[in-house]
């Protein structure tokens, strides 16, 4: 009687497990009558965001960028890459027409109480490790005699800017809060930093990573006229055409042209697929009411999202047994990689994921159906956000009237970010989507270009394309 109880104890366990997952999958359907919705609601939202400041939830940031690299750009020129996890400098030896470029990196991560700590802490961190990365130059990079090192930063983050190089700044995302920065020029908080420092440096672009990414990408492909980056946070800029811009007051640039950071993990839509558990994902986060599409795409949140729906199985359909793993019910203790991982696992019996539980979980002993469960939640969760950053990459087309040509026009959209480079069920799924949404004939000349590190080169490009030293070049 005892091993009966038992079993039928299982089975209701396994049923209520069940039935947890079916609500689930239901709540992240994505079918693409919805993302057709979500796409137009984007395109909508991108007119009432240009049209005026606070229009929309999307920002629609004016870039001051409005000439993209030419392939001419030509000297050394520094970048420092300031927004995910990792923090990265760059020093970048441009060769002029030639195009050959030389460039060495170093990568930090920053310390996560400097996220959430002072501001002058945050950038003196940052501007020892730029000055300890500059004190290494060596013969291949050269500075002309007598001239100041020059500087793009790129700060991934919505700022209000005031020129191409200065700037304010709207507020945190991705797990910074540091309120003190809040409004303040992030441009000179990087000066005075580097002046405490004693680094001589001057800052000549300030560009968010998507604008810096959209300027690398242009450099080595002409036909780039899209960003995006899908990494710890997720959103898009694009080239927009001037006098579509009603709450720009100043100049019509002369190329006709200017480059918008949109700020996309800001929207938000009746149409986005929401469940619970991205409902008290975002009342408990750092920024309640903030970055939503943000929230249920990039790489911060989907390990978190799975971590959510596991604790819930695990309360109250003991799916892992009679005790709640107490790893579970911390936040953040299931990182995206780790949900890649387990998601990607081609073993039959699923080892990847037993040990994934272990390592991270303290698991042992999962069956295979457990395991198993585990993978379709991933699959659950990632294809909602891929089929919804597609969804919101045809809104731009459709902005930018490239969404139904069929004439020969290229239109290439330059990624970056970890999660689509290392979630490759993420990013094939995206591309799916793409022609899925699209059809063959439309998706065939919208191409999807990897851009590693784009937004490093590009800020460098921009830098240099601003330098304060421009026309005094020999060549
Ligand atoms: C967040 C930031 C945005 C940045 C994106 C990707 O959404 O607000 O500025 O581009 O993350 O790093």
């Amino acid at each position: 009687a005892l091993i009966v109880r038992h079993r039928m104890k299982n089975s209701s366990r396994w049923s209520r497990a069940m039935a947890i997952l079916k609500e689930f999958e239901e709540k992240c359907a994505t079918p693409i009558g919805k993302l057709w919705m979500v796409a137009d609601a984007m395109a909508v939202e991108m007119h009432a965001g240009l049209a005026s400041d606070g229009g929309s939830k999307l920002k629609m940031l004016i870039s001051y960028v409005d000439n993209l690299p030419t392939g001419y750009e030509k000297g050394l020129f520094y970048a420092l890459d300031l927004g995910g996890t990792n923090f990265r400098v760059l020093r970048v030896q441009l060769g002029g027409k030639e195009k050959d470029v030389k460039q060495q990196a170093m990568e930090a991560i920053i310390p996560p109480h400097l996220m959430i700590g002072g501001s002058n802490e945050l950038f003196d961190f940052i501007a020892a490790k730029l000055a300890e990365f500059v004190s290494s130059e060596s013969g291949d990079f050269q500075l002309p005699a007598g001239r100041q090192r020059e500087l793009g930063f790129t700060f991934s983050f919505p700022v209000r800017q005031t020129s191409l190089a200065s700037g304010t700044l709207i507020k945190w995302t991705k797990g910074f809060s540091i309120d003190e920065m809040i409004g303040e020029d992030v441009v000179s908080e990087l000066t005075k930093a580097m002046e405490r420092q004693g680094l001589d440096m001057r800052v000549t672009a300030l560009v968010n990573d998507t604008v810096g990414t959209l300027a690398g990408g242009r450099y080595s492909d002409k036909d780039v006229v899209s960003a995006v980056i899908l990494g710890t946070g997720t959103n898009a800029a694009y080239v927009e055409k001037a006098h579509a811009i009603p709450k720009w007051h100043g100049l019509l640039p002369k190329s006709g042209e200017m480059v918008i950071n949109m700020e996309w993990g800001n929207f938000r839509s009746s149409h986005l697929p929401l469940t619970d558990y991205d409902l008290s994902l975002d009342a408990e986060s750092l920024n309640p009411g903030e970055q939503i599409f943000e929230k249920i795409i990039s790489g911060m949140y989907l390990g978190e999202i799975l971590r959510r729906v596991l604790l819930r199985l695990a309360e109250e359909a003991s799916l892992f047994g009679d005790v709640v793993p107490p790893t579970l019910s911390v936040p953040f203790s299931l990182r995206t990689p780790v949900m890649s991982a387990m998601h990607h696992d081609s073993s039959p019996d699923l080892r990847v994921v037993e040990s994934k539980l272990k390592e991270i979980l303290g698991v042992v002993n999962t069956s295979l159906k457990t395991r198993k469960l585990v993978v379709e939640l991933c699959h659950i969760i990632a294809r909602r956000g891929a089929r919804l950053s597609a969804a919101a990459i045809v809104g731009i087309l459709k902005k930018q009237g490239r969404d139904t040509s069929t004439e020969k026009q290229r239109t290439v959209v330059a990624m970056d970010g970890g999660l689509y480079e290392h979630y490759s069920e993420f990013s094939e799924r995206l591309e799916g989507t793409l022609t899925e949404m699209l059809g063959e004939t439309v998706a065939s000349t919208v191409t999807v270009t990897r851009a590693t590190d784009g937004s490093g080169i590009g800020a460098a490009l921009l830098a240099a394309s601003h330098s304060q030293y421009l026309g005094t070049e020999e060549s």
